[in-house]
C-alpha cells in the first residue's frame, strides 16, 4: 500500500539528503555538489557524490546512486518501508499508522518471528536432555550461566526436522523456514533443518531483532561454523555480532576480533565493546558502521599469519573512514579467546594491559616492514625507508605522514625531507594510478554492453540514448511535461526498462507538476534507483531543453518504426498494419 502524498511530500521538505548523509560520509563541497568517500565500495579518492539541488547521489566509481530514501535501504539494509520510517523519526514525522503495519514486507516480519522463535527453541533445547553435551561443551570453553543466557546461546538437536516440527506447529509456512534459511529444501522435495547438532549462536542487529544464527560443530569435523546465508532480513556484509550489545556500553571505542567466540570471552571478561564480522572478512559497509558508533576501533584478530594479513587488509578498509585504529596484538599464536583464558582469573587484566600498550596501525604496518630487514647493512637500510614511503603515502592526513617520516628520520639518520621527497613520489604515482582507473570505470559504466538493468539497450542503442535523454530533462524541466506528452508516450519507447521509468515519471509529473528521484523511489528496487540517477550524472543539463526535446523525440520515434526483424516477428497484426502505414506515409 503506498503511502499518502502529502506525508511523501512533507518528508521530502524536512529531508536534506546532504544532511542525511553527512552522517555517515564526511563530504566536501565542490562547487555545486558534495563529495567523499563512497560507502559502498572501498576507495581512497572521493567519486562519491551528492547534488543536494536534485535530491540524488551517485559513486562514478562503482555506480551506485539513488535518491536519500534509496541509500537509507542501502546504507541500513533496510526495505522501502523501513528506511521511509527512518528518515520520518529523523525528521520527527509520524508515519501514517495503517500504512506501518501493512507495508511493512509481510516476508521480513515472517522471518524475524521465525527466527525469534528458533532462537526460544534453540536455547531451551541446551536444557532439555537432548542438550546436555552441548551445555557441557559450553561450560568447557569456560562460559558461565549468565553469559550462556545473555547471548542467548542455544543447540540445535540432532533430528533433522526438530525445529521445522515445532515451527510449523506455531504456524510457519515451510516456505518461510526456507526464507530464513532456517531450513532447506531436499532433492526429495522435503523440509529439513539446516542446523542440527551444533550450538547456536543468535546473531541480533542494533534493533534487536534475531536476524540470523551461526552454528558451531562440537567436533573436528567441518566446517566449523555454519552461519545463515544473505536471507530478506539479514545481509551478512552489512552486519556485526554483538554490536547489539556494543553500542549501548558508552566506549567510544570498539573492539574487532574475528570470532564469535572471541567476542563472547571478552564480554565476559568485561570488554562489552567487543564485535566481530560474521564469517567474511572486513567489508567497507562495516567500516562504516563501526565510525558511525565509535572514534577508535582496536583491531584483536588472531595472532596467526592468516589473522596479521586479515589485519592488514582490515586497516586498508577502515582508513579511508578516518576512524583512529589501534592494533592489539596476542601474544603466542593465541587468538583472544585462549589468552584469557590461559590466565585464569588474571584474563581481563591481562588482557587491559594488551588494550592499554596496543599501538596504532601507522606503527603497526612499520613494524612489520622492519621485521623484514636488517637496517645495520645500508642496502636494506634503504629498501626499508622506501617501503616505509610507501606506506605514508597512502595516509590521508599530511600531518601524521610528517610525524612518522620525522621518526623514521631519526631512528636510521637520514634527512626527514629526503623520505618526504620519496612519500611525494608515491603519492603522485598511485594518484595517476587511480584517475586511470576512474576513467576506465567509468567507460566500463557507459557501455551499454553488461547493463544488467537495461538489458535491452545495447540492441537498441541509439533509442535508449534518447530515452534517456527524454527522461532527463522530464525530470530536470517537468514544465516540458506537456510538449513531451503531446508528442509521445510511454509506448514510444523501445526499451522496457526506460519504458517503466517514464511511465512512472509521467504519473507523477501529472500529478504534482514537478518531480525528484525520491518521489519515484518506492517503484523501484536500489539497483534500477543507481540506473536513473546515473542517466541523471552522466549527462551535463541541456542548454536549450526545449528545442533538445524535439530532436530527442524524433530520434526514438525513427529508432521506434525500425522494427527490427525479431521484433516483426513477435509483432501482432495490429502493430505490423501500423508500421506498414508509417512507411506510406514516409515515402509520400
Ligand atoms: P575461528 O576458527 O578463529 O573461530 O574463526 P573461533 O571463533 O576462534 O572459534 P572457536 O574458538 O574455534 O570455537 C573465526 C570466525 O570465522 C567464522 C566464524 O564467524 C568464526 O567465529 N568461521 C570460521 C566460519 O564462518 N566458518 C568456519 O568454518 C570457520
Ligand atoms: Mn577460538
Amino acid at each position: 500500500m503506498p503511502l499518502p502524498d502529502e506525508f511523501l511530500q512533507e518528508l521530502k521538505l524536512r529531508t536534506d539528503i546532504a544532511d542525511v548523509i553527512s552522517s555517515y560520509v564526511n563530504l566536501k563541497r565542490v562547487g555545486r555538489n558534495l563529495v567523499g568517500l563512497c560507502p559502498f565500495h572501498s576507495e581512497k579518492t572521493p567519486s562519491f557524490s551528492v547534488s543536494p539541488e536534485n535530491g540524488f547521489f551517485h559513486c562514478f566509481g562503482c555506480g551506485v546512486g539513488g535518491d536519500v530514501i534509496t541509500f537509507i535501504k542501502r546504507i541500513e539494509n533496510l526495505d522501502y518501508i523501513d528506511a521511509v520510517k527512518l528518515l520520518a523519526s529523523r525528521a520527527g514525522l509520524e508515519i501514517p499508522t495503517d500504512t506501518q503495519s501493512k507495508g511493512l514486507s509481510e516476508l521480513r516480519k515472517r522471518i524475524f518471528e521465525a527466527n525469534r522463535e528458533a532462537a526460544r527453541f534453540f536455547h531451551k533445547a541446551l536444557y532439555s536432555q537432548d542438550g546436555v553435551h552441548a551445555l557441557s561443551y559450553l561450560r568447557g570453553r569456560a562460559l558461565s550461566e549468565a553469559t550462556i543466557k545473555h547471548f542467548g546461546l542455544g543447540y540445535s538437536p540432532p533430528s533433522r526436522f526438530a525445529l521445522v516440527n515445532y515451527l510449523r506447529a506455531k504456524g510457519f509456512k515451510d516456505s518461510e523456514l526456507v526464507s530464513a534459511n532456517l531450513a532447506f529444501t531436499t532433492r526429495s522435495g522435503h523440509t529439513m533443518d539446516r542446523f542440527f547438532d551444533r550450538v547456536m549462536f543468535p546473531i541480533i542487529d542494533v534493533r534487536g531483532n534475531v536476524i540470523a544464527f551461526g552454528g558451531r560443530i562440537m567436533s573436528d569435523e567441518k566446517p566449523k561454523y555454519l552461519n545463515t546465508s544473505d536471507t530478506p532480513v539479514f545481509k551478512k556484509s552489512s552486519n556485526l555480532f554483538a554490536l547489539n550489545f556494543a553500542k549501548n556500553v558508552g566506549e567510544n571505542m570498539l573492539i574487532l576480533c574475528e570470532g564469535y567466540m572471541d567476542v563472547i570471552a571478552l564480554h565476559q571478561a568485561g570488554f562489552q565493546n567487543a564485535i566481530a564480522t560474521l564469517g567474511t572478512s572486513l567489508t567497507t559497509e562495516q567500516a562504516m558502521i563501526i565510525k558511525r558508533y565509535c572514534d577508535t576501533v582496536a583491531i584483536c584478530y588472531d595472532a596467526d599469519e592468516a589473522g596479521q594479513k586479515a589485519t592488514s587488509r582490515a586497516i586498508g578498509i577502515l582508513r579511508p573512514t578516518g576512524i583512529d585504529i589501534r592494533i592489539i596484538t596476542v601474544p603466542s599464536g593465541k587468538d583472544p579467546d585462549e589468552f584469557i583464558r590461559s590466565y585464569g582469573e588474571q584474563g581481563p587484566v591481562r588482557f587491559r594491559k594488551l588494550l592499554e600498550s596496543s599501538g596504532n596501525d601507522v606503527r603497526y604496518q612499520i613494524q612489520k616492514v622492519r621485521k623484514k630487514y636488517d637496517t645495520q647493512i645500508p642496502e636494506q637500510r634503504i629498501s626499508f625507508l622506501n617501503e616505509c614511503a610507501r606506506l605514508l603515502a597512502e595516509l590521508n592526513s599530511d600531518i601524521d605522514a610528517d610525524v612518522y617520516a620525522g621518526e623514521l628520520a631519526e631512528e636510521l639518520s637520514v634527512s626527514k625531507s629526503s623520505i618526504k621527497n620519496e612519500i611525494e613520489k608515491y603519492r603522485k604515482r598511485s594518484f595517476r594510478k587511480e584517475s586511470k582507473e576512474r576513467i576506465r570505470n567509468i567507460q566500463l559504466k557507459t557501455s551499454a554492453a553488461n547493463d544488467r538493468i537495461n538489458p535491452e539497450k545495447h540492441r537498441n542503442l541509439r533509442a535508449a540514448n534518447a530515452e534517456e535523454a527524454i527522461i532527463a530533462i522530464l525530470i530536470n524541466n517537468p514544465d516540458l511535461a506537456d510538449t513531451i506528452m503531446s508528442r509521445i508516450s510511454a509506448d514510444s519507447f523501445v526499451t522496457s526498462f526506460n519504458k517503466r521509468v517514464f511511465s512512472v515519471l509521467l504519473e507523477r509529473v501529472k500529478e504534482m507538476r514537478s518531480v525528484s528521484p525520491m518521489d519515484i523511489s518506492e517503484a523501484f528496487t536500489a539497483d534500477e534507483m543507481s540506473s536513473i540517477t546515473s542517466i541523471l550524472s552522466s549527462r551535463p543539463r541541456e542548454n536549450n531543453p526545449k528545442r533538445a526535446i524535439q530532436e530527442y523525440i524524433d530520434i526514438l520515434l525513427e529508432e521506434k518504426e525500425k522494427i527490427s526483424p525479431e521484433k516483426a516477428a513477435s509483432a501482432s497484426d495490429e502493430e505490423m498494419l501500423e508500421y506498414f502505414k508509417k512507411l506510406r506515409e514516409r515515402k509520400k
